[in-house]
């Protein structure tokens, strides 16, 4: 199990103002999902006037055709969109790479229109292990769904045996990774880690202990471990400077 920090950063409020001035909607601008779970991503109305709403829906940078209409009961297939009177919220049920966007929520009203960013990035998805012996003296261990994109590292203990090896990465349709290697055992070697290494975040994310037994086959030794540290790095800083309006407006 992997815990994955989110962090919400305030860091500076833009948005399209009333006719009078005031500011219609504020919202973090930063949000990092967590792989596979529910993000929601919220606009407060801070109106002081009751509004006269004509139309609110949420929309992205990356599909312009993309609209959530609270009011409509065809939106797009994974997400939810909602509004209460103070809040208009937009729920991605299972975040995956394809997620990560620039999402706009829009609102517009009688006497003025307003929209937010908020910029949607991803944790790391660590993927499922697999293993198989592909071959008389080949194994062969995968991780699938993974993100970002990494390559697998074998060891004999100490002994980095990684060039007797080929990786192959896989990219699915959701945006993830199907990384996989082959190793060439040696006979007098039994025992092997296979090591997914995350090239975005230059760390290991997961080893897993094989021992090849006299017959050809193999087991793994111990459960895969995951390694917690988290680099500081997933604190972005953004900034937002002119006013904007929704990208379909
Ligand atoms: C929006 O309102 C909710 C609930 O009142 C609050 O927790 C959240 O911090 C608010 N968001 C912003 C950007 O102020
Ligand atoms: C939308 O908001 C209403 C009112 O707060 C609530 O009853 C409903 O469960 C919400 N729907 C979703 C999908 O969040
Ligand atoms: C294991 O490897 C063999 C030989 O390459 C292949 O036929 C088989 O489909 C693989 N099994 C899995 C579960 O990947
Ligand atoms: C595999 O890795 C674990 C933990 O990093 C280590 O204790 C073990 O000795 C390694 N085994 C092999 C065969 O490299
Ligand atoms: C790669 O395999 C060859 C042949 O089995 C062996 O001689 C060599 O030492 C291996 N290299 C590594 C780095 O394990
Ligand atoms: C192991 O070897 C591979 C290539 O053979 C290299 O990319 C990797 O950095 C090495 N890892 C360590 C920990 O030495
Ligand atoms: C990745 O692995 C999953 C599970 O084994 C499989 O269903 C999917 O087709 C694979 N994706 C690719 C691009 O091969
Ligand atoms: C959104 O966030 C990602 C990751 O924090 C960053 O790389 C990207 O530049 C940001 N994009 C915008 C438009 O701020």
């Amino acid at each position: 199990m992997i815990v994955i920090v989110t962090f919400l950063i305030v860091l500076l409020i833009s948005g399209k103002v009333t006719t009078s001035g005031e500011k219609l909607l504020d919202a973090f601008p930063d949000q990092t999902m967590t792989c596979n779970e529910r993000t929601v991503l919220q606009c407060n109305i801070t109106a002081s006037k009751q509004l006269t709403i004509v139309e609110i829906y949420w929309t992205k940078k990356a599909e312009p055709d993309f609209k959530c209409d609270p009011t409509s009961n065809n939106n797009p297939p994974g997400f939810e969109c909602n509004f209460t009177g103070e809040a208009l919220t937009l729920n991605i049920l299972q975040s995956t790479p394809a997620n990560i966007d620039t999402y706009y929520c829009c609102i517009m009203a009688a006497s003025a229109h307003g929209s937010e960013k908020i910029n949607v990035s991803l944790g790391e998805c660590s993927g499922e292990f697999s293993q198989n012996m592909t071959g008389p003296g080949e194994m062969e261990c995968s991780f699938n769904s993974v993100y970002p994109d990494g390559i697998i590292n074998w060891f004999h203990y100490d002994e980095n045996v990684t060039s007797n090896s080929s990786v192959t990465s896989l990219k699915n349709s959701d945006g993830t990774f199907n990384i996989s290697s082959i190793l060439n055992i040696q006979d007098n070697k039994p025992r092997y880690n296979c090591s997914l290494w995350s090239l975005k975040n230059g760390r290991y994310l997961k080893d897993q202990e094989f021992e090849v037994d006299a017959g050809g086959g193999f087991s793994p030794v111990s459960r895969t471990s995951t390694q917690h540290c988290l680099s500081g790095t997933l604190l972005f800083l953004a900034m937002m400077f002119s006013l904007r309006t929704c990208l379909s407006l």
